[in-house]
C-alpha cells in the first residue's frame, strides 16, 4: 500500500518544482500562469493537510488546538499571507512585486516540509492510512 508520507512527500516535490519553474519564468519579467499554478497546488496541499489529515490525526491522538499539527496549522497561515502577497501582485501584473516573498517562503517551506516529512507524516502513518482517506486525499491533491 502506498503510504501517506510518500504521497505527501512527493507533493512536497511537485510544489518545490512549480515554485522553481514560477521563479524561472518571474525572474524573466513574466510567470502569471507558473506562478498560478504553483499558488493553486500550495492551496491544495495545504487543504489536504488541514481538511482531511490533521484532522484525522487529531481525531486520533486527541490533540487539538495543540500539538503538532497546530503548529503545522500556525506554519500554514504564516505562508498563506506570503502566497497572497504573490496573488495580489500577480493580480495586479506585477511580476517583480509576486517575486519578493519568494525567499522567504522557500526558508519557511524548507522548514515546514521537513518537519511534516520527518515527524508527523511518519506518526500518521502508523495510525492512519486505509483506501478511504488516501482516495480522498488524492482528489484534494489532484483538485
Ligand atoms: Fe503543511
Ligand atoms: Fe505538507
Amino acid at each position: 500500500m502506498t503510504s501517506l508520507a510518500k504521497v505527501m512527500h512527493q507533493d512536497h516535490q511537485h510544489c518545490d518544482q512549480l515554485f522553481a519553474t514560477a521563479e524561472e519564468a518571474l525572474d524573466q519579467g513574466q510567470g502569471g500562469e507558473q506562478t498560478q499554478r504553483f499558488l493553486k497546488a500550495m492551496a491544495r496541499h495545504f487543504l489536504a493537510e488541514e481538511e482531511l489529515l490533521f484532522p484525522a490525526f487529531e481525531e486520533f491522538t486527541g490533540m487539538k488546538g495543540m500539538g503538532p499539527t497546530q503548529v503545522m496549522r500556525e506554519e500554514h497561515q504564516q505562508m498563506r499571507g506570503l502566497l497572497s502577497q504573490m496573488q495580489t501582485a500577480l493580480d495586479q501584473n506585477n511580476f517583480k512585486a509576486a517575486k519578493r516573498p519568494l525567499e522567504t517562503l522557500l526558508i519557511l517551506m524548507q522548514q515546514h516540509n521537513l518537519k511534516e516529512e520527518n515527524i508527523l507524516y511518519p506518526m500518521m502513518d502508523m495510525h492512519l492510512g486505509g483506501p478511504e482517506l488516501m482516495g480522498r486525499l488524492a482528489q484534494v491533491l489532484e483538485g
